[in-house]
């Protein structure tokens, strides 16, 4: 936008500094939205805390039009006390992050209601030791029925059950939920937990779209069995949409991979989304550790941001891929320097720890 009257003595320095948000040095070049540039396509969020909109929340506002809890939904922290009394919930830093959504007009993912993770072990336990089947699906249905009613409108699409498929393709028996009500009482071929989880949460609010989220489920056994499952759940009306986590590596990911996952799951007519993207600059299984994000290494991720982002833009649609979601925004924030090697930094983001746009940035806006 050019301004209507000539700028102040001081407003022209500081641009000239670099002081202003928007200014730039001569021959630089100003930094577009990723919403913006991607509104044609689809929505581009990112995973924030209560703390990353303070810390970020300049650049979370030019770049993304759509947010989800990076923790702040997840029944340890929403949910820490027992019962279902209001005094049994934290809603304070999820209630948060849904009025700096509100505030800038963007939509929400809701993420998570069913996870082995990060979910309190009492849930699991009974006046006898172990809860009763029936006792832990009361207090699952309880759970969502208040999150989903409390949040209708705000949260627009949900993650109703998260990574619930094992690494080769079996179920997860070594959640708390598969123990306690994996059983498949009724031979639909799906543990009892999933169905009831999908079911509470269409009953609750009816106007969310609901999910199936994993991550590896773009290839071999673990699509097969993600297919599987979201093509049984379709069949009830329960799941609507299909989320692929995106943890991936800048030497393992495979752009063509992703499409095929893309367009298999899009065809059981349910909408696929990239929910948790984030591209390491390690290999997985290295933990082994840099000071720095090499030159080298930093092309390596723009080409496979480029790369990866074509495909998304290829396979945009409504009977397609219908969001992008990072899981963060810049390189100071990101749950990599926790995971696999804590303590480890690493640089997965299009933004840098300075919130300057990385060469990653400019491969995906520009093309
Ligand atoms: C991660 C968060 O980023 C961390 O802060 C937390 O300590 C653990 O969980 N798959 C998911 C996300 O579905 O919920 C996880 O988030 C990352 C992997």
């Amino acid at each position: 936008m050019k301004p209507a009257r000539p700028l102040p003595a001081v407003m022209v320095l500081a641009g000239a500094l670099g002081i202003l948000g928007q200014s730039r040095a001569p021959g630089e070049d100003a930094v577009p939205s990723l919403a913006a540039v991607y509104k044609p396509y689809f929505p581009v969020g990112a995973a924030v805390e209560p703390e990353t909109l303070s810390l970020q929340g300049d650049l979370l506002a030019a770049q993304v039009n759509s947010l989800v809890a990076e923790n702040a939904m997840k029944w340890q922290v929403i949910h820490p006390r027992p019962g279902n009394d209001p005094s049994a919930y934290n809603f304070s830093r999820a209630d948060e992050i849904v009025a700096f959504a509100r505030q800038h007009g963007m939509r929400m993912r809701g993420h998570t209601l069913v996870w082995h993770q990060q979910v309190p072990a009492r849930l699991f336990r009974g006046a006898g030791g172990a809860a009763s089947r029936q006792e832990v699906l009361d207090r699952l249905r309880d759970h969502i029925t208040t999150l989903l009613t409390r949040y209708t409108g705000a949260v627009d699409a949900w993650d109703v059950v998260n990574e619930a498929i094992s690494d080769t393709g079996a179920w997860r028996t070594d959640s708390p939920w598969y123990q306690a009500a994996g059983a498949d009482l009724d031979n639909d071929g799906i543990p009892d937990y999933i169905v009831e989880a999908f079911r509470f949460a269409r009953a609750a609010d009816p106007s969310a779209r609901l999910f199936y989220n994993d991550y590896n489920i773009e290839a071999g056994a673990k699509r097969e069995a993600a297919l599987r499952l979201v093509k049984a759940l379709k069949a009830k009306g329960l799941v609507d949409g299909v989320g692929i986590q995106g943890h991936w590596s800048i030497f393992g990911v495979q752009p063509e991979v992703v499409r095929q996952a893309i367009r298999q799951l899009a065809a059981l007519g349910v909408e696929v989304q990239i929910t948790e993207l984030d591209l390491s600059t390690y290999q997985w299984g290295d933990s082994s550790s840099r000071p720095a994000l090499a030159p080298d290494l930093e092309r390596r991720q723009a080409e496979s941001y480029g790369a990866l982002f074509e495909v998304f833009r290829q396979e945009a649609g409504p009977g397609g891929l219908t969001g992008v979601t990072f899981w963060g925004i810049a390189d100071d924030h990101t749950w990599l320097d926790a995971f696999p090697v804590p303590g480890r930094k690493d640089w997965p983001l299009l933004f840098d720890v300075d919130h300057k746009p990385k060469p990653a940035f400019w491969s995906v806006v520009r093309w």
